[in-house]
């Protein structure tokens, strides 16, 4: 890959900017977030196109002209990560009342997670920059994606979450790649806050998606795909939202894809958060005049979260591409995960709500029948087996889609009769 012209780091808030290898977190002038602003890639769109369709390797780096242009291929950490599969089911596409449905499955990266995507960039940046550690606060996936690449570069990591909140799964992650696991008592607004006193204070290197290098690495599960849809947009993405970086990630994205002719035309993008977690929807139903934020519950720990970080961005994104931002109800996402699971899918419980979301709009009118819409599952099934088996063991009354199992004497009479539907 040749090496392409520094990036910009430019404070969303005040315009200024820093160059690409400055260390720091936020606007140090105004405190403002920090994105990374790309010159128009030289060539053009068709010639970008037939490039990434050649590569293989990973599903970041293969973007690397729109990702990071000037980092040497020996110094990237990739494990690799990406190349996730556009899935397309009948059977949840008529759950969800469509016809054209796919799912993005993020769930099939190396950890299990979108995470990864943002992670390769951000952890080849911190050994870019001589970071001593990395650090980050996390529902979990984050920390497990965290954990795996610092392992990878040989750099210690801090990782914080709220006790009690985090899934097994992701948890186990965390210990097993061997990062100092942390566990405050409180949420995950309260490790945010924690978190960004270390990189202040103790000079860790911060890894959470206020950081502009991990929303260029999320930039491409837009990518690809549009890639995969031959760079024919559908009229809907929907995703989860939570701390809000995918919704951020997703409308930057677009908004490069087009102003660069990869695409003509912009789909609408549907953010959607947990009805116990939903300071997003609540300001997008007023307008986005205010900031909410709330005290989150949701069984959807991934995305129990009150104060989002990437709030002003991903107002951009919703306001740029005409998208709605919703709630769905925990029951909700639970009746669209054990059909995504059914369906031999599988994803964990706040993925769930991206189809939740889809069903609840098609219902109201506002997506349409024959509208295309991609669902991005952002997490694996195996990442939260505690609500799989609440909800197909232990439910009263057992909801529809229970699948408990049977215990039989060893004989195969007992085992004939377990066959019976
Ligand atoms: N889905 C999953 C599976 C997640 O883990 C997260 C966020 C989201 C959706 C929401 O994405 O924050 O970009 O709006 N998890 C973070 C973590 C907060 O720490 O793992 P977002």
């Amino acid at each position: 890959m040749t090496a392409g012209t520094a990036l910009a780091q430019t404070c969303e808030a005040c315009g200024a900017t820093y160059p690409e290898l400055a260390a720091m977190l936020q606007c140090p002038a105004c405190g403002g977030l920090l994105e990374l602003r790309h010159p128009v890639p030289s060539g053009g769109a068709a010639a970008l196109k037939t490039t990434w369709q050649a590569r293989t390797g990973s599903g970041v780096w293969r973007f690397q002209e729109v990702v990071l242009p000037t980092v040497s291929a020996s110094d990237i950490i990739s494990h690799p990560e990406g190349n996730t599969p556009l899935l397309s089911r009948p059977a949840l596409a008529e759950w969800a009342g469509i016809h054209g449905l796919h799912c993005k499955h993020e769930g099939h990266n190396p950890t299990g997670s979108f995470k990864d995507r943002g992670m390769t960039v951000a952890v080849t940046q911190a050994r870019r920059l001589g970071a001593t550690a990395v650090a980050c606060a996390s529902t979990g996936n984050t920390a497990a994606s965290l954990a795996a690449y610092a392992a990878q570069a040989g750099i210690p990591a801090l990782v914080l979450m709220p006790e009690g909140k985090v899934a097994e799964g992701k948890l186990a992650q965390s210990i097993a790649y061997g990062a100092r696991v942390v566990q405050v008592e409180g949420d995950f607004d309260d490790c945010l806050r924690l978190v960004g006193q270390a990189a202040r204070e103790l000079g860790v290197y911060l890894a959470n998606s206020v950081n502009p290098f991990r929303l260029e690495g999320q930039k491409t599960i837009i990518l690809e795909m549009l890639q995969q849809l031959d760079w024919e947009p559908p009229d809907w993405i929907a995703v989860p939202a939570g701390n809000l970086g995918n919704t951020a990630a997703f409308g930057k994205a677009l908004e490069e894809a087009r102003a660069w002719g990869l695409i003509d035309r912009l789909p609408r993008l549907l953010a959607v958060q947990a009805a116990g977690a939903s300071p997003f929807a609540q300001a997008f139903a007023a307008d986005f005049r205010e900031r909410i934020s709330v005290q989150a519950e949701t069984i959807a720990t991934a995305i129990r979260i009150g104060a989002p970080a990437s709030w002003d961005r991903a107002v951009r994104a919703i306001r740029l591409t005409e998208g709605i931002v919703t709630a769905v109800s925990d029951a909700e996402i639970l009746e669209a995960k054990a059909h995504i699971d059914a369906a031999g899918v599988g994803c964990e419980p706040a993925s769930a709500a991206s189809l939740a979301g889809v069903r609840r709009l098609v219902r109201a009118g506002m997506i349409g029948p024959d509208d295309r819409v991609v669902a991005v599952l952002t997490g694996h099934l195996l990442k939260d087996p505690g609500i799989v088996l609440d909800y197909h063991l232990h439910a009263a009354p057992p909801p529809p889609l229970a699948n408990r199992p049977v215990r039989i004497p060893a004989t195969l009479q007992a085992l004939e009769r377990a066959m019976q539907p």
